[in-house]
């Protein structure tokens, strides 16, 4: 069964509690929390406090997608904070090994996240430990932009990597997706797939979950 993640990043942020709880009611599995510090990513987004605010909203797994640089000083907080899944970026952990074990060992899902343009072999090591890689089908930092059509090939290919190295690997897709594309991004072998302008935009967004998923088991 895939799960379906809304980014509150495209949320009215005004009524973020509401627009949580719309999004657990219209269907969601994952509540996905983009973190951007304009740094790592040239944009600004949300921190800790937030990630507390949206705990208190609602029972669902908070999927905390961290586009910081250096992490490694902020897990534990963010663990703090509420999350369940804490995904850092390849691109950003010199010490990738160190990050997962931190994670790992506050109780945490522990998730990586790869750019568009980085290469999923850069995993091969530490696949076996990871609980979740996510596939960036945008370059990371805005909502709303186009799917970049080669992750497709590159979601194949780590599903066919995780097979061999950790079968049970969810592979999370994020940037662009629309009931046009989610199809062929499940068949290309992802099983978590994040919709922020899809969803929050949608003018029924329990309809556009709905149909995702209904797309998904085809
Ligand atoms: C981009 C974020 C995404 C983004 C997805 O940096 O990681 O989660 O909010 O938004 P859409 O679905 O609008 O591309
Ligand atoms: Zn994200």
């Amino acid at each position: 069964m895939i799960k379906i993640a809304p980014s509150i990043l495209a949320a009215d942020f005004n009524r973020l509690g509401e627009e949580v709880k719309m999004v657990e009611k219209a269907g969601a599995d994952y509540i996905h929390v983009d973190v951007m510090d304009g740094r790592f990513v040239p944009n600004i987004s949300i921190g800790q406090p937030v990630v507390k605010a949206v705990r208190n909203a609602t029972g669902l797994v908070l999927d905390v997608h961290l586009m910081i640089e250096e992490p490694d000083r902020y897990i534990e907080s963010f663990a703090d904070a509420g999350s369940d899944i804490i995904c850092v970026h390849q691109e950003a952990c010199i010490h990738l090994d160190r990050c997962i074990s931190q994670i790992k060992e506050l109780g945490k899902k522990a998730a990586v996240s790869l750019n568009p343009a980085t290469d999923i072999n850069t995993l091969k090591y530490i696949l076996p430990r990871l609980d979740m890689v996510l596939v960036m089908s945008v370059n990371p930092g805005f909502g709303g932009q186009t799917f970049i059509k080669y992750s497709l090939e590159k979601i194949s290919e780590l599903r066919k990597m995780a097979d061999a190295l950790n079968p049970d690997l969810d592979i999370e897709v994020d940037g662009g997706i629309t009931l046009s594309n989610i199809g062929e991004i499940i068949k290309a072998g992802a099983n978590v797939i994040v919709a922020g302008s899809s969803i929050y935009r949608a003018e029924n967004p329990a309809a556009v979950i709905a149909g995702m998923k209904e797309l998904a088991s085809e």
